[in-house]
């Protein structure tokens, strides 16, 4: 029955992970000497793995917290590729019950990479049973209920937690404390990006000059995910359009026809730093008013859309919530006024 349930559940697990991950597998660095960026992060995990597998241990549970697309999930399974162990995957969201989560504790094997992405969306009182499970290695089952409620304590192989995040203030600290090492992942600077396109075009097989690497990279919001999608998007324009070799020009076209602008701007944020600047004033304004406004969920614009607006500066975020820089302003166009006094713009 519970090995019904697994099945089921990791199929579906699978098969969700697939859509999103297929296109994306052949590009996946396989091992941390392949991976670019991030370097101290790398650097903390090659020692962490040495001195583990000369130990002949587990790993110790680890966190990644960063923006989407930044390779929390591509470090988990370099983690376990390198530990020469297999991974398991899921959700948070997809942890619905207890019993999701005990189904694959208890089929785990020693070293075993346990994956757990959006790790902040784990419902309560799954969390519970994580604890003892982290701790002990080790899961509480509760038999009946009231004065014939019994507990059996069942052992688990001593495994890894990775858990991937892009809220970790939104993580309990039992469990935030339960990790031996947290990791944040930082967005990736313009050379970094050119390295990975670079390597990208090989493996594609598509033909890419310095130039057209470099208008990609820029134009890649910090991350790799986005810049290989990117690469893909002016592959097509370049086939197409041009005579299949990338070019700066190349990129710069086929990257302006998707709307995206010479920052990595897309419609979506340039939407919504207009909102931030006419609707209200250039702010402060409560990010639950700017997706109010949008039309879109307050978790997706904080999680996906804000972190590179508030990295470049175009958002700047104060205790009244938050406001258009200057630059902001004038990447659009608009005449900046600072504190919005006197009359202008928006007083008509
Ligand atoms: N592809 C996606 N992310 C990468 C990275 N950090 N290094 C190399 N290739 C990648």
């Amino acid at each position: 029955m519970i090995n019904e349930e697994i099945t089921t559940l990791s199929t579906q697990i699978e098969e969700d992970r697939a859509i999103d991950e297929e296109n994306n597998k052949s590009l996946r660095p396989a091992s941390l000497s392949e991976y670019i960026g991030q370097d101290k992060v790398v650097e903390t995990l090659k020692i962490a793995i040495e001195a583990a597998l000369q130990r002949k241990e587990p790993l110790e549970h680890i966190l990644f917290n960063g923006p989407p697309g930044l390779g929390k999930t591509t470090l988990a399974h370099i983690i376990a590729n390198e530990m020469g162990t297999r991974i398991i995957t899921t959700s948070g969201p997809a942890l619905e019950k207890g019993g999701d989560l005990m189904g694959l504790l208890t089929h785990m094997e020693k070293g075993d990479v346990f994956f757990i992405d959006e790790i902040h969306r784990i419902p309560k009182i799954v969390e519970e049973f994580l604890y003892p499970a982290m701790e002990d290695f080790a899961v509480d089952f509760i038999f009946d209920k009231g004065v014939h409620a019994r507990t059996h304590r069942y052992r688990l192989e001593r495994f890894t937690l990775i858990g991937a995040t892009t809220r970790s203030g939104l993580l309990s600290s039992p469990l935030r404390e339960r990790f031996g090492i947290t990791r944040d992942l930082e967005f990736y600077d313009e050379r970094d990006l050119v390295s990975i396109i670079t390597r990208s075009a090989a493996i594609l097989d598509v033909s890419i000059d310095k130039e057209g690497a470099y208008e990609t990279a820029r134009r890649a919001r910090g991350t790799p995910r986005v810049a290989n999608r990117l690469l893909k998007r002016v592959r097509d324009y370049a086939q197409v359009r041009a005579d299949g070799h990338i070019t700066g020009k190349v990129a710069i076209e086929a990257l302006s026809l998707e709307g995206i602008d010479e920052f990595g701007l897309s419609e979506t944020d340039r939407k919504l730093l207009r909102t931030v600047i006419i609707n209200y004033k250039g702010g402060p304004v409560g990010i639950e008013a700017i997706a109010a406004t949008l039309q879109l969920e307050s978790d997706v614009l904080i999680e996906v859309v804000e972190p590179y607006l508030l990295k470049m500066g175009f958002i700047i975020r104060t205790s009244q919530g938050r406001k258009a820089s200057e630059m902001a302003f004038s990447h659009l166009n608009i005449p900046y006024r600072g504190a919005f006094e006197g009359p202008g713009l928006f007083d008509k």
